[in-house]
Parts: C-alpha cells; sequence; structure tokens
C-alpha cells in the first residue's frame, strides 16, 4: 500500500521502509532444532533421543523412561526427574559461508532455564531466565566442518532451593512453598521460571527442563535486525495517524569496522533507530475488538540495507490502527475504571488464560492455540488476561488474537508470592522486560501490561506474613514493579504504552497510596478480583458491584469421558477417592464444590450406582449458573450506580479459560479441548445483546436489557412468560416493546413475584413461587435478537420441577462440513439438558433449559464420523434424570 523507501536515517546506513502486504522472512540463520542426544548427569541415562524445541518430559516419555506425566499419578512418580541435572547434546556441521562471516552467534529462542553452553567443549555462556532469548558469540569456537554443541542444565528445584538459602541468611522472601493441597515444589519465586510449573492450586508440579523454543546459528557480516517496535497514536488535530518505528540492530558487533557511523551504542547497549511518520486515515482501516468491527492488520517490512542497497537483513511485523486509553475519572465516590478503543467505551467480556500447556514446548502447539482463540472468539469474549503465573505466550498466540480481535491484557510474569530486589535480579528482570515487551508491544490486541498477579493484595492483606516487616518488602515491591519494570517499560514504549502496577490494583489510588493501597480490592477503584467458596452463587446480591471485574470463578469437575483419559477405573471418580483427593490442589475444593451445590440443588442419593456422573455433572450445572448469574450482573452494572457509589462496571474476565490437566478446577474448557456446561453458557451470556433478571432481597424482579453495540437497535419486543414447572404451554405471555440506546443496560420492567406468580396461578401468594419460573426472550421482526433467558424465583431445590422423560428423536447428517442435526423431545420442561459424546465437536447449545417439546440441535464434528456412530455413542441428560435416582 504504501512505499516508503529511502529513509535516511541516523546510522548512516538506509532502512528501507516498506508499507505493504508482501510477506518477508527475517534473518538467515542454520537451525540446530530437531534430533539431540540426551543424558542424565549423573551417568543413569545416556545418549536417549530428544527432540529440540523439546523438553524433560516429553523426551523421557519418547524414551518409555516415564508413562504419560498426565496418567493417574505420575506427577507423583516422576519427582525424580527435575531433581537430576540433564545435558543435551548433537553435533552439527559449519560450512565455509557461515565461517568467513565476521559474526557467528549460537541463539536460543527458550531455554528452561538454568544451563551452561558449550561448543566444541569450550564454554561460551549460560541462561538462568526462561523468558529471555540468549545469544551467544560463538566465533571463536566454531570451526569448519563438525561441531559439537552441550547443553548443561541444572535441576531448577535445586537451584530454586540454593538460591533461597543464600536468601534466607539476609531474609526470608515468601512464599517459601505452596500449601501441601498443591503437591508442589517450593521457592519457585527464587527463580525467573514458570511459576506454575511448581505446582498451582490448578495444576500439578512439572518442573521441566530444556530448550523449549527454537535454536539457531545466525551469522552475518554487518549486522542485524533483532526487534522492529511499533506503536500508531491518534494525532487528534488531524486526520492521520502517527506511527512511530524502533528498529533494534545487534549491538555486539563492531560497528566501525564497517560503516562510518555516527550513532554508537545507548547506555543500555542498544543501537536503536527511531522514525515515526504520518499515515492518513482514509487510507487504512480501524483495528477493533471482537464484535465491534474489522481486525485489519498491516504488514510493516524493515529492510537493512548498505548504501547501494544490497540488502543484509529484513523483518516484517503487523501493526493494526487502534488507540487504547483506560479511562480512570471521578464518579461516585472513587474513580471509574474502563476501557476506551478508538474513543469508544467498550465494556470487556472474557476469561483469564492459563498457560497452555504445563509443557512449555506442548504450549506452542499452533492446533491448540487456534481452537481456544477460535473458541474465545466465537463466545463473544473480546478479551483475555494473560495471567503472571505462566509464561509469555508464543507469537503465534498474539497473532492470532491480532486477527481475531481479542485484547490481552498482559501480565508480567509474577504470580502470588513477594520476589527479590537486589540488584542481580532486578538486572535479570531487565533484560526480561527489554526482550519481552520489545516483542510483544507492537501487537495491536495488547491493550497493556501489568506489574503482576495479586501482589499487592498479597502484601496489603499480609497472606505471607509480612506485616512482620512491612516497608521491607513494600522497599522491595516498589523497586521491583515501579522503579525497574514500569520504568524499562516506559523507556521502551516512549510512555506510550499502558502499564500498570498490580492485579487487582486500584489503579490511580494506588498510586496516590504509594503502590501499595491499604484495599487493593476496593470496588470503588481499578480491577477487583473476587471469589465466593460461602454464599449462595446463584444469588447476584452476594456480588460486589465493580468497576471492572478481572478474576471471578467457580471450580467443577471435567466430564466422565475425559476424567477417564487419566484414569482406568469409575472408582476413582467418585467425589472422595484418592485420586480425586489428589487432583484437587484447592485446599477444601471437593468440599466447596459440595457446598456450593447444596445451596440450590437436591443431590441424587449417593448410593446410586449412577451418582459419581450425577455428581460431576451437577458440579458443572453449578460452575455455569453461577458463572452466568455473576457474569449477567456486571453485564446489568455497565452504566448503572448504586447508592454507594459502586458500578459503572465495564469489565468481566472470569477465571479460568482453559486447563493443564485433567482436574477439578476453574476452567471453562478442560484440558482435553472438551467444554464444559460453562462455556456453552458463556456464549450466552457474553453475547452483545442480552436480556436478563435479577431478583432482590424483597422479590421484586428486576429485568434488564444490556446492549453492547455501538448503535441503537429500535422497536426490539421483550417477550416475558410464566411457566409452570408442569406444562410446556407458558401460563401467561408478556410483550413489551422497547428501543435500545447504544451500549446501555436498560431496566425495562420491575415486578413483584408473589403478586405476579400468584396472578398468573401458579399457586398461593407465599407459594407461587415454588412452581413456576419465568422465561425471557428478545425479538425484532420475528428474529431473536438475544439468547433466550430464564429466571427462577426460587431455590430449585425447594420449588417443584417435574421429572422429564426427555429423549434423542434423529441424528441426522446435513452438510458435508461435518455438521449433525439431533432433534430431541421432552414432554416436560427440563433442566440443564446435556448433550454428550466421546467424538470431538462442539454442540450448538447445551446444558439449556428446555421448554419446547422438540428442538434441534446441532453438532459440529471435529473427527470424520457418522450419523450412526454419532447416534451410538450420543447421550443425554437432564437435572431430575431417572437414572440418578434409583
Ligand atoms: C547438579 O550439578 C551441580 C553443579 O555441578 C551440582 O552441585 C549438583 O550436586 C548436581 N545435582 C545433582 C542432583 O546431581
Ligand atoms: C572495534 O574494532 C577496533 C579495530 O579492530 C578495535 O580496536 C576495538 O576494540 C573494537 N571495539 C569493540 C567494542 O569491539
Ligand atoms: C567512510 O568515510 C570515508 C571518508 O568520508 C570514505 O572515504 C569511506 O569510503 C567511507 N567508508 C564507507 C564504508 O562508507
Ligand atoms: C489517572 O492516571 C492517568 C495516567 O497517569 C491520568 O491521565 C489521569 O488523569 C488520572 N486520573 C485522575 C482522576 O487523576
Ligand atoms: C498439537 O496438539 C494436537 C492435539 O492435541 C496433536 O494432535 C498434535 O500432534 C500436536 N502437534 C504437535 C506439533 O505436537
Ligand atoms: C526489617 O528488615 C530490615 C532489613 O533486613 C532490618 O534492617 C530491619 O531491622 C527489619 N525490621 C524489623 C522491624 O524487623
Ligand atoms: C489401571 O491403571 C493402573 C495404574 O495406572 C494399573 O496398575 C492397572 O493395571 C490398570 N488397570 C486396568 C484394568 O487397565
Ligand atoms: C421451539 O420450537 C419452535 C419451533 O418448533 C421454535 O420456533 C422456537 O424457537 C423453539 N424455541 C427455542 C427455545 O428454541
Ligand atoms: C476425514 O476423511 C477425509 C476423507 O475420507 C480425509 O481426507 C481426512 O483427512 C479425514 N480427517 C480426519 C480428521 O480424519
Amino acid at each position: 500500500m504504501y512505499d516508503l523507501n529511502c529513509i535516511m536515517i541516523n546510522l548512516g546506513i538506509i532502512l528501507f521502509l516498506t508499507f505493504s502486504l508482501n510477506n518477508c522472512d527475517s534473518l538467515n540463520v542454520q537451525s540446530l532444532d530437531g534430533d539431540w542426544l540426551l543424558k542424565a548427569a549423573n551417568g543413569k541415562y545416556v545418549d536417549l533421543k530428544a527432540t529440540v524445541p523439546g523438553g524433560i518430559y516429553t523426551d523421557l516419555m519418547n524414551n518409555n523412561i516415564i508413562g504419560d506425566i498426565l496418567y493417574g499419578y505420575n506427577d507423583r512418580e516422576t519427582k525424580w526427574v527435575p531433581r537430576l541435572n540433564w545435558t543435551y547434546y548433537r553435533t552439527f556441521s559449519v560450512d565455509e559461508d557461515i565461517l568467513n562471516q565476521e559474526n557467528i552467534h549460537l541463539v536460543f529462542d527458550g531455554l528452561d532455564t538454568f544451563s551452561s553452553i558449550y561448543v566444541n567443549d569450550e564454554y561460551v555462556g549460560e541462561s538462568e531466565n526462561m523468558f529471555l532469548q540468549y545469544i551467544f558469540d560463538v566465533k571463536k569456537q566454531i570451526k569448519l566442518g563438525e561441531n559439537k554443541i552441550e547443553v548443561r542444565f541444572l535441576s531448577p528445584i535445586e537451584v530454586a532451593s540454593q538460591r533461597a538459602e543464600e536468601q534466607n541468611k539476609l531474609y526470608d522472601i515468601p512464599l517459601d512453598c505452596p500449601p501441601d493441597a498443591y503437591r508442589g515444589e517450593c521457592h519457585a519465586n527464587m527463580i525467573r521460571k514458570m511459576q506454575a510449573s511448581f505446582s498451582w492450586d490448578w495444576g500439578p508440579a512439572f518442573p521441566s527442563v530444556g530448550i523449549w523454543k527454537n535454536i539457531y546459528i545466525e551469522s552475518y557480516d554487518e549486522s542485524a535486525i533483532r526487534y522492529v517496535v511499533a506503536d500508531v497514536t491518534d494525532s487528534p488535530s488531524d486526520d492521520s495517524w502517527d506511527l512511530n518505528i524502533d528498529t533494534y540492530l545487534m549491538n555486539n558487533w563492531n560497528l566501525t569496522q564497517v560503516f562510518n557511523v555516527t550513532e554508537q551504542p545507548n547506555s543500555y547497549g542498544e543501537i536503536v533507530s527511531t522514525i515515526s511518520f504520518k499515515v492518513a486515515k482514509s487510507n487504512v482501516n480501524y483495528w477493533w475488538p471482537n464484535g465491534f468491527g474489522g481486525h485489519d492488520l498491516y504488514n510493516l517490512r524493515v529492510t537493512f540495507a548498505d548504501g547501494d542497497s544490497s540488502e543484509f537483513d529484513s523483518k516484517v511485523i503487523r501493526i493494526g490502527f487502534r488507540t487504547v486509553e483506560i479511562v480512570q475519572e471521578s464518579i461516585g465516590s472513587g474513580l471509574s475504571f474502563y476501557f476506551k478503543i478508538n474513543g469508544i467505551p467498550i465494556f470487556m467480556k472474557g476469561s483469564n488464560e492459563i498457560p497452555i500447556d504445563i509443557l512449555p514446548e506442548r504450549g506452542q502447539n499452533k492446533t491448540t492455540i487456534k481452537k481456544l482463540l477460535k473458541t474465545v472468539q466465537n463466545s463473544h469474549m473480546n478479551m483475555l488476561r494473560v495471567w503472571g503465573g505462566g509464561v509469555y505466550e508464543s507469537d503465534y498466540f498474539y497473532d492470532l488474537a491480532d486477527e481475531l480481535g481479542i485484547l490481552i491484557w498482559q501480565d508480567f510474569m509474577f504470580a502470588c508470592s513477594m520476589y527479590q530486589a537486589d540488584d542481580i535480579f532486578l538486572n535479570n528482570i531487565n533484560e526480561e522486560v527489554r526482550h519481552q515487551v520489545k516483542r510483544l508491544s507492537s501487537h495491536p490486541s495488547i491493550a497493556l501490561f501489568a506489574g503482576n498477579n495479586e501482589n499487592e493484595g498479597a502484601l496489603a492483606d499480609n497472606w505471607y506474613g509480612t506485616n512482620s516487616n512491612f516497608s521491607l518488602y513494600k522497599n522491595d515491591y516498589v523497586k521491583l514493579y515501579i522503579d525497574t519494570i514500569e520504568v524499562e517499560f516506559d523507556r521502551i514504549t516512549h510512555q506510550r504504552g499502558i502499564f500498570i502496577s498490580s492485579s487487582p490494583s486500584d489503579g490511580n489510588e494506588s498510586k496516590k497510596q504509594g503502590y501499595v493501597a491499604t484495599n487493593p480490592g476496593d470496588t470503588l477503584f481499578g480491577d477487583v478480583h473476587y471469589y465466593n467458596y460461602v454464599l449462595d452463587p446463584w444469588d447476584s446480591n452476594v456480588y460486589p458491584v465493580t468497576r471492572f471485574a478481572s478474576e471471578y470463578g467457580y471450580q467443577s469437575f471435567p466430564s466422565v469421558g475425559s476424567l477417564l483419559k487419566a484414569t482406568n477405573t469409575t472408582d476413582d471418580l467418585n467425589i472422595n477417592s484418592k485420586f480425586m483427593d489428589h487432583r484437587q490442589h484447592h485446599p477444601g475444593g471437593n468440599a466447596e464444590i459440595q457446598l456450593l451445590m447444596d445451596w440450590n440443588l437436591n443431590m441424587p442419593p449417593s448410593n446410586g450406582s449412577k451418582y459419581y456422573e450425577a455428581f460431576i455433572y451437577y458440579s458443572q450445572i453449578m460452575q455455569a449458573m453461577s458463572i452466568k448469574v455473576e457474569s449477567e450482573h456486571y453485564r446489568r452494572f455497565r452504566n448503572n450506580l448504586n447508592n454507594k457509589g459502586e458500578g459503572n462496571t465495564m469489565g468481566a474476565l472470569y477465571w479460568q479459560l482453559n486447563d493443564v490437566w485433567l482436574a477439578p478446577t476453574w476452567s471453562g474448557i478442560d484440558y482435553t479441548g472438551k467444554w464444559k456446561m460453562l462455556q456453552y453458557h458463556t456464549q450466552e451470556f457474553f453475547a452483545p445483546i442480552i436480556i436478563t433478571g435479577h431478583i432482590n432481597v424483597e422479590r421484586t424482579l428486576d429485568i434488564y436489557i444490556v446492549s453492547d453495540l455501538l448503535s441503537p437497535v429500535l422497536g426490539v419486543t421483550a417477550v416475558i412468560r410464566v411457566y409452570h414447572w408442569n406444562s410446556l404451554e407458558p401460563l401467561s405471555t408478556e410483550s413489551l416493546s422497547i428501543d435500545l440506546e447504544a451500549g446501555h443496560s436498560h431496566l425495562i420492567k420491575s415486578l413483584q413475584t408473589d403478586n405476579y406468580l400468584n396472578e398468573k396461578k401458579c399457586g398461593a401468594l407465599n407459594d407461587a413461587r415454588n412452581y413456576c419460573f419465568f422465561y425471557l426472550s428478545l425479538e425484532k421482526d420475528g428474529a431473536k435478537v438475544a439468547p433466550d433467558n430464564f429466571v427462577f424465583p426460587e431455590k430449585l431445590k425447594n420449588s417443584h420441577p417435574q421429572q422429564a422423560k426427555v429423549q434423542i428423536v434423529s441424528v441426522e447428517n446435513i452438510s458435508n462440513e461435518g455438521v449433525y442435526q439431533i432433534t430431541i423431545a421432552t414432554d416436560k420442561a427440563a433442566l440443564f439438558v446435556w448433550l454428550d459424546t466421546v467424538i470431538q465437536g462442539t454442540f450448538s447449545d447445551n446444558g439449556f433449559l428446555l421448554v419446547n417439546s422438540t428442538q434441534n440441535i446441532y453438532f459440529t464434528s471435529e473427527e470424520n464420523t457418522t450419523a450412526e456412530e454419532l447416534s451410538k455413542s450420543l447421550t443425554i441428560t437432564h437435572l431430575l434424570d431417572e437414572q440418578y435416582f434409583q
């Protein structure tokens, strides 16, 4: 589209900047990926076959030395693995073309974590941070023909504990060890490695070791482009965008030998060329988040060449034209906290992402990432938080987020711990910030960076006993997140990036209080994490009214079919089994699930043969409904303030999107990729327009319509039906015609449920609510404009739903795209109707309230199958399914 050739820059080198739709590659490299060998430093294993990129667990599994790490109790059985030192090695050959070049580097895109590198038995360097790219000069060590490389890894557990021991001579930096229920390893906070690889309350401890990203020999005479970092800002005074581009060139080469260069590396050792120019808005399309417009991306190509235009290197990045702001201005007695994208306030709907896989090399799997992010997009989410206990995800992850319009709230990788703040640690973190911010910040999907997960809260609320010396830990906190990370972030982004110090935090108010606010979870400021394990989770009155809900959630169990991929006996699926206890890492978690279910559901008899199935299914109902109720609550408050000045909620990111193993966790998608009931409900409660009810403590039903759309919708009809539990014919149908404002939550009707249901002949005044329920729909010109919804005027366990007979009538193949039509039938209103099959795929709807005598559901298969096969494997159940009550 644009040709901006021959822009002279102050290096005395010509940078061709071609702004086009061409694709082109970056450096010329000789890959050392592929077949390697592996040995244990204690001599027990030698010459094992290994694969790079990879990791110790994958290699030991491939050598049949350990079983599938995610099966049974294999996390426990493989605890010896990261306690050994392991060495990866191979030979490779180098030709004259490489050898004759001025500079020869060995580049590791990722080393996990502590290693020393030897080429031809000579030491070339070492690593200590899995989030860095390591570049070693190997000009002296490399020779013509065959070369040998060895990467000697140290046990991360051993290093972490040595570092803790050293640190403890000065003072202890908690969290030392996780709770016993995590079955984890200690002192993850001492090392720069995926914090969750030492265990979490949703995941096992697999502290991997290995070369988890690409490794290659890079050679050149002049220089190489290391990063291209671009940002786009709006220049309000005219009709153009300001595009600012920093090109970072390799710094460890002797510029003066080759060019007449005036510019020397800056004090950070970077050689950076900065240019800015304007792009007319009329020539490009805006990048919008999912649901608000297109996600157009433009290739930006930077070419490094000399005065005669002979090209040495070039790099392409993709940029998008959009602005992001977090608006914090006075409202109520606090400050607002909401995102404006391209100047428009947008309610953020989404979830929290934990690592794609517990093994970092498997976390690069494009199939898995694509499937996950497509689900995010199809579920009407527009934001994901990449949580701070995992990894900075792969380039592919952010590329796809750019393409799909998924904004990323990017944590720096610090979570639920205090961290060191001595010079050695801070230098290491500086490198990490430099690498990751340069690598990531140009992605239009990345909305903001946040310093850490919950560490401000941990300090403020004394989670780890830091009150014993609050100022000590607070000083370390400020040194790390503010004086180091924020300063470095601001320098690289020229203060045009958005940084917040923690999540949750009070935003500007936390800053005002010296970065550790008295109450970082204050509902009047910033974002809030809220977890409830004791109150009725289907009662929206229990939920806080926040500005932005960045974490909230409930646990459930994965489906039976999924769990049977981690164990071979259904005995293990009983809630009280050793296996279920082993996999439940959240202390008291299984008892909490039971307690939370008991608020609303009558459990089937525990001596029934299908009890474990019922329990697992009921746990998913509890989770799906709870998160639905809480999410709809936040959406209703998008432009409402309560009498405490709380509200104007503009974000709902539930915990958690995905899983790293099969276990009771907060996820909506289990580790096999199968959707729990929650994920089906998410598609509906995050729809652009919803109709939703809230029953207050006086048993008044307030019916709301929430629209996230950027334009009004005129003349919609809300239909309020009342059904008696014993009939598929509504007792009453009331229609209201409304005009919807853009981006607005409308209260459209309030009714006193006892009176209303009594009038509709559900029963006596004080009893009517036990016999009926509300069914809400929204239509325009005869078509649905929101998912149907329902309100139970009384807890289900106190009311009288009837045992329905729900059946599959037929299964038909209706397309060549693997879509099957399933017709189901019922004789009474059926609750949480759940279809299941071992065939991988998703249903158009699942876990729903069925009020139609027949209904069609569509199954999209991810495997080759036939209608007959699907029909054989298909099961259907519902809340009061009689098989549970025998
Ligand atoms: C690993 O190597 C280090 C450094 O040589 C050594 O101190 C440590 O004892 C080794 N650990 C094991 C388990 O062999
Ligand atoms: C650059 O090259 C010159 C001449 O070979 C040498 O004297 C100087 O030390 C080199 N500088 C660096 C930083 O390597
Ligand atoms: C460097 O500058 C000198 C004098 O201006 C010139 O003679 C020489 O050709 C230049 N070298 C390069 C590599 O451009
Ligand atoms: C909050 O901080 C931002 C960024 O520093 C600033 O632009 C804004 O004015 C602040 N808001 C208030 C109310 O001080
Ligand atoms: C990625 O994951 C899928 C699904 O689990 C698997 O079938 C595939 O083999 C993986 N691909 C690679 C390259 O490991
Ligand atoms: C807090 O820690 C610092 C540094 O170790 C020490 O000098 C100081 O005495 C400690 N204060 C208290 C109250 O323990
Ligand atoms: C089930 O797995 C356990 C351990 O993983 C094994 O000992 C047992 O033989 C297996 N049982 C069957 C029936 O495969
Ligand atoms: C019930 O079925 C009718 C047609 O049979 C359909 O129009 C209606 O949308 C269905 N209701 C739901 C909730 O799908
Ligand atoms: C499905 O079958 C088609 C043709 O029979 C084949 O090309 C395709 O690879 C199969 N896909 C899968 C996922 O097995």
